[in-house]
């Protein structure tokens, strides 16, 4: 065993976590097309990777128009959620602790993944320019999106809510909200993408909206100790650019930390900035990420949390190749690296089949 501050158990809340090492949420693309039911494969997936302190799911889309590419899975119907079901039941058999992550992505997906060739629906009609997208015939030009309605806003807060009671049925442990990344949430904080006039816009206030909307009444659904919320503050992905993030963050940090929910999750490059300045803000878990060109290595993230920053660190992509992370690295043990060709799609190749130590030494 290892005497790192990854390894220390954590307690607060619902969260009652044996390690501190998170599985940050990582979109595979191999829930079945048609339906968004997961695949019967990712039960395994998932318990395989069960010796996390907490593990968060892939993107989840609470409504159709929100679903960003092939084989993403969604929380809305009750095919969902029993295949969700599977899931959670064979984490928690294994042991582990396990949060849905919802997503919306907005304008980050086109019509040949939406149902009828929709058009994706976005704060305001703001085309991605600089990159194609992937799609089930392949990379293609995005199109401009279509702004939504404040009463398509509103009823996308309810969408989010719906998916949370769904999740808790389908027995997840709790919901992270996916505020990061370029998506929905995002869309709606930034000042380039967001250029609204009505309550969801033409304000600071009006660009906070919809994430304090979603997240209030996704608290007071299912309990604010049952809800995290994931940021990325000033994350230049999927062309966002926030003119003041220090500002919009704090803000949003001031309006949300009272209500007492289960996590903050903060993206940042690893200079410290936003964790630096969201810490003093946030009065309950902090969990950290560090999104790089590579993987990020154990002792980065075991630093945040010995300078005291965050209270967990989660790791993405070298949980795709090591389901027992927390061992090697306890272990002090070599890591698998993971096919890059593999990562999406397909099906138990570069999913289920990444080797565990004991197995490797047999
Ligand atoms: C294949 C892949 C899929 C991802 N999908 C998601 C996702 O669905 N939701 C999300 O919030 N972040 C997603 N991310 C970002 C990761 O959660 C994480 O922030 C990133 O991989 C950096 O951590 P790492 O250096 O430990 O890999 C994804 C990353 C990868 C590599």
């Amino acid at each position: 065993m290892s005497d790192s501050s990854l390894f220390r158990p954590y307690r607060r809340g619902v969260l009652d976590l044996p390690n501190r090492i998170a599985m940050a949420p990582m979109t595979r693309g191999r829930a079945d097309d048609a339906t968004g039911v997961p695949n019967p494969l990712t039960a395994d997936y998932y318990a395989q990777r069960a010796g996390a302190g907490l593990i968060v799911t892939e993107g989840i889309y609470p409504n159709v128009l929100g679903k960003g590419g092939p084989g993403i899975p969604g929380l809305v119907d009750e095919a969902q959620v029993a295949g969700w079901r599977s899931v959670t039941d064979a984490v928690h058999a294994a042991g582990g602790r396990i949060f849905a992550q919802l997503w919306h992505v907005g304008r980050m997906t086109h019509p040949f993944t939406l149902p009828g060739g929709a058009i994706p629906l976005a704060p305001s009609p703001v085309r991605i320019t600089g990159a194609p997208i992937f799609t089930g015939q392949g990379m293609v030009e995005h199109v401009t999106p279509r702004a939504m309605t404040t009463a398509e806003a509103d009823a996308t807060v309810e969408d989010f809510v719906a998916e949370a009671r769904n999740a808790i049925a389908a027995g997840f442990d709790g919901v992270e909200v996916h505020g990061a990344n370029g998506y929905l949430i995002q869309q709606f904080l930034a000042e380039n993408t967001n250029r609204r006039t009505d309550r969801y816009g033409g304000s600071r206030n009006g660009r906070l909206r919809l994430a304090v909307d979603i997240v209030t009444a996704v608290a007071a659904e299912v309990g604010a100790e049952r809800v995290g919320l994931r940021i990325s503050p000033d994350n230049p992905e999927n062309e966002i650019a926030e003119r003041d993030p220090q500002d919009t963050y704090r803000a949003l940090l001031d309006t949300l930390d009272p209500l007492g929910l289960a996590y903050l999750h903060v993206i940042e490059r690893g200079d410290y900035a936003a964790l630096a300045d969201l810490r003093p803000r946030w009065s309950s878990t902090l969990i950290a990420n560090f999104n790089g060109p590579s993987p990020t290595t154990r002792d980065a993230g075991e630093k945040v949390l010995d300078t005291g920053l965050a209270d967990i660190f989660s790791f993405g992509r070298h949980f795709i190749a090591n389901p027992d992370l927390p061992a090697r690295f306890a272990a002090g043990a070599p890591l698998n690296e993971y096919a890059r060709d593999r990562v999406y799609g397909g099906g138990a190749e570069g999913y289920t089949d990444y080797p565990a130590l004991h197995t490797e030494q047999v």
